[in-house]
């Protein structure tokens, strides 16, 4: 693989925190985030995605467990970066973990991971989970001191965050969301250069995640809400394999 150009099919890694926020709405036991895992993996997600927060408002630490016995997909939990998480972690050994700013108070992960100023913190949460052999990203804003302190602290992943592309993309100037998306493509290149994989999600749709998926450098995007949002109306599967063909549409040749 060359630095600056990512060679493999692009992944879709389905975040399925929603699936339990719908199920805990009632309070029972449906819809079931497994079975969701099971039925995007049968659609041609390569990895699932799940949320713990803090205060377990959708995925609770059952959900990790049976999705970590019940999916054969990768399992990449994302979690805030204190020591609860950082043992829950290790119980579970996730393939990969997805360190997140999280605040109480938003709906949902609203910026990206403060790296520059958190260094000594970051490399010392991140040493364990790396020995015990979990691939460590950080979602971060495309900002080039972040880009750069996450590869001082030892993440082997950065997840770009589109949330801003895609707010631009919904209602703002085509030239805001370009600026944007020049600051993403920017960012993708530098993190690759310095030998970091790279990710993106936040926010993505059917009409925003083509000009996301043709930036070369991308491995994997991570998209939830959406998809989750959409299948009330077209069905889980449609709706993973819909994303699917339109990312492999914007990136020719994978
Ligand atoms: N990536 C990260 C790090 C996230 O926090 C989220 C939201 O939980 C996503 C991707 C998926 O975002 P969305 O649900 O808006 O597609």
């Amino acid at each position: 693989m060359s630095q600056t150009d990512f060679a493999g099919r692009l992944r879709l890694g389905v975040n399925i925190d929603h699936v339990a926020t719908l199920r805990n709405a009632r309070g029972g036991a449906v819809p079931d985030p497994l079975r969701a895992a099971r039925m995007a993996e049968a659609a041609g997600a390569d990895g699932i995605t799940a949320h713990l927060r803090e205060d377990r408002r959708h995925i609770r630490d059952s959900d990790i467990a049976a999705l970590s016995t019940g999916s054969s997909l990768p399992l990449n939990l994302e979690m805030a970066a204190t020591p609860e998480m950082q043992s829950i972690a290790l119980h579970y050994r996730p393939h990969a973990v997805c360190l997140v700013p999280e605040r109480r108070e938003e709906r949902t992960t609203e910026g990206g991971l403060e790296v520059e100023g958190d260094t000594v913190h970051l490399s010392d949460f991140i040493a364990p989970l790396r020995a015990a052999g979990t691939r460590v990203s950080l979602f971060i804003a495309a900002d080039p001191a972040q880009i750069e302190a996450a590869a001082r602290v030892g993440a082997a992943v950065v997840e770009l965050h589109t949330g801003a592309y895609c707010d631009f993309h919904v209602d703002g100037s085509l030239a805001a969301r370009d600026a944007e998306l020049a600051r993403l493509t920017a960012g993708a290149a530098q993190a690759r250069a310095l030998g970091l994989e790279v990710h993106a999600g936040h926010g993505l749709t059917y009409d925003s995640v083509a000009p996301i998926a043709a930036i070369p450098e991308i491995a994997e995007l991570n998209i939830g809400h959406f998809l989750i949002g959409e299948a009330v109306f077209v069905g889980l599967d449609a709706a993973i394999r819909q994303m699917r063909a339109l990312m492999e549409d914007a990136r020719p040749g994978v």
